[in-house]
């Protein structure tokens, strides 16, 4: 008798849907506009990702490719947000090999449209709801010192969760090959929600 065949990719997919399903499909406090139905994301996002880190003409824009595999293997650990069926901002991560507690955030972004209505907090509020009942509970990421809309926005983040936010300079300047900006580790922990409250 032959077993049935599991897509282990598709269940990850559906736990992290079930997960941000249960925050609710909104954006909060600054909902001004449509819906924003927050989603992990699939293979065929991986193009819409690439520009919108592209037009944000401030992140490192990678290859379209890195964004297409990432939809495919670290969906349990990303998330998107969609406005009308278009996808309008995204945050990618991965736990740490070495630190199983520690998700790292490696870029956020929302097109310019959407900004400053709370879908950048949102999207990571569900990504350290949905990682939290995988036993994560620290939140990493580094920011260049001139992104004032980045340190503004995990600095919220960790305020509405009532955790403690850290900054030690992580890469100097000088171990880029480019003109790349020094980046800062941030660290926010911990990073468990304590009430629904939290998130608005
Ligand atoms: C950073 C970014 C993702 C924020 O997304 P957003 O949806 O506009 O952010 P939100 O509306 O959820 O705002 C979250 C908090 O950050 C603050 N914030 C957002 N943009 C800000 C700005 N330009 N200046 C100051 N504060 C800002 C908001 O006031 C809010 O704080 P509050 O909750 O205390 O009121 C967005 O500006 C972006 O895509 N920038 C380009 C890409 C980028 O820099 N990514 C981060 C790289 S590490």
């Amino acid at each position: 008798m032959s077993l049935p065949t599991v897509n282990t990719a598709e269940i990850e997919r559906s736990r992290v849907e079930q997960a941000v399903a249960a925050l609710g499909t909104t954006t909060g406090r600054k909902e001004t506009g449509p819906a924003v139905v927050l989603r992990a994301p699939r293979v065929g996002d991986g193009a819409q990702l690439w520009r919108i880190a592209k037009d944000s003409a401030v992140l490192d824009t990678n290859s379209s490719y890195a964004y297409v595999l990432w939809c495919r293997d670290f969906a349990a650990t990303s998330v998107v947000a969609e406005v009308r069926g278009r996808v309008v901002g995204f945050v990618i991560g991965y736990i740490r090999p070495q630190a199983p507690d520690t998700v790292f955030v490696w870029q956020i972004a929302v097109d310019r449209v959407q900004q400053g209505k709370g879908t950048g907090a949102q999207l990571l509020h569900a990504l350290l709801d949905n990682v939290g009942a995988q036993g994560v509970s620290k939140l990493e990421t580094t920011i260049s010192p001139d992104n004032a809309a980045s340190i503004a926005l995990f600095g919220s983040v960790a305020r509405r969760r009532a955790a403690r936010i850290t900054k030690h300079p992580l890469f100097d300047a000088g171990v880029f090959p480019d003109s790349h900006a020094p980046e800062d580790l941030y660290l926010i922990a911990p990073t468990a929600r304590t009430t629904q409250e939290d998130h608005r």
